[in-house]
């Protein structure tokens, strides 16, 4: 039987599978994102860094909910030029397509950065268009203009590769995920986390120190699912499928929906960093019983009528 390939060509980034982490989880220090390359990844994604250091929220920043995990860190991050020096340590040690995360408050802002980062041998850039919470960005990822204007700013500052994670806190999916297209993104993350919010009953407070936060894990699944289904149908570019992967049977959902390549997050805090294993098995098991010969075959195919 012929061995199948789970090989990935993403918007011209060669990827030896189609797991990557998503952004956030992990990815700030080079050692981190050499121990997510190592346990399997087919390329990374550094959490998201902005032009100025952050310091992020004050603790709880993250409380376990039903179906996974509610977080406002706040975006905490040391600031372009000094995560420069720790990215460049990575890129010399990781073997993978390194993907940058970056965010701002404005389209400009995004465009800066991806200047000041061109320069690195990164494969790529992921745009956080879609933090929940955090006022300014809130409004920028859920504004179709300003996302269409982001993304034309970057790929004015850059030749490389640039994906727009996106929001599923809007009424209109399709419209945010157009705006990215016509901005010109050469692929969409769908999506990041759902706006939510926990109570503490004995405090009767809010339990975040943010007050709101992200949800992630298995409760956005559906969402995200129905994300990359809408988007599949709409835009001509590959959708990384994010929310809520847990085991390789997610990954097939996401795949059969319309997405080329799979991020995974909230499964790192509960399965550890074996999930990119268990899942890459998993999915070359199910190729090889349905008679797949690569991963390519299956995107897109629940579109099948
Ligand atoms: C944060 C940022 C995100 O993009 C997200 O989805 C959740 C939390 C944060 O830094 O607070």
């Amino acid at each position: 039987m012929v061995k199948p390939s789970l090989k990935v060509n993403l918007a011209g980034i060669s990827m030896e599978n189609p797991l990557m982490n998503a952004s956030g989880i992990l990815g700030l220090t080079a050692f981190s994102l050499v121990r997510l390359a190592e346990a399997g990844c087919g390329a990374v994604v550094t959490k998201s860094v902005g032009l100025k250091p952050r310091e992020g929220n004050p603790n709880p920043v993250v409380v376990e909910v039903a179906g996974g995990l509610l977080n406002s860190m706040g975006l905490p991050n040391p600031g372009v030029e000094a995560f420069k020096t720790e990215l460049k340590k990575a890129l010399k040690r990781v073997r993978k397509p390194v993907l940058a995360s970056i965010f701002g408050f404005k389209p400009e802002e995004y465009g800066e950065l991806a200047r000041r980062l061109d320069r690195l041998p990164l494969a790529g850039f992921e745009l956080n268009l879609s933090c929940p919470h955090v006022e300014g960005l809130r409004e920028l990822g859920s504004n179709p203009k300003l996302i269409r204007e982001t993304v034309r700013r970057v790929k004015a500052a850059t030749s490389k590769p640039v994906f727009a994670k996106l929001t599923p806190n809007v009424s209109s999916f399709v419209e945010v995920a157009e705006a990215a297209w016509k901005g010109g993104a050469d692929g969409l993350t769908a999506v990041n986390t759902l706006r939510g919010l926990a109570i503490d009953v004995e405090a009767g407070k809010p339990f975040l120190s943010g007050v709101y936060g992200g949800l992630s894990g298995p409760a956005l699944k559906p969402v995200a699912l129905r994300c990359v289904y809408e988007a599949f149908e709409t835009v001509k570019i590959p959708i990384i499928g994010c929310g809520g992967i847990f085991s390789w049977r997610d990954a097939v959902e996401f795949l059969l929906a319309g997405a080329s390549a799979l991020q995974v997050g909230t499964a790192i805090a509960y399965r550890g960093l074996q999930v990119f294993r268990e899942i890459l098995e998993g999915l070359k098991g199910y190729l090889a019983s349905k008679g797949f010969r690569s991963l390519r075959e299956l995107v897109g195919q629940a579109h099948r009528r």
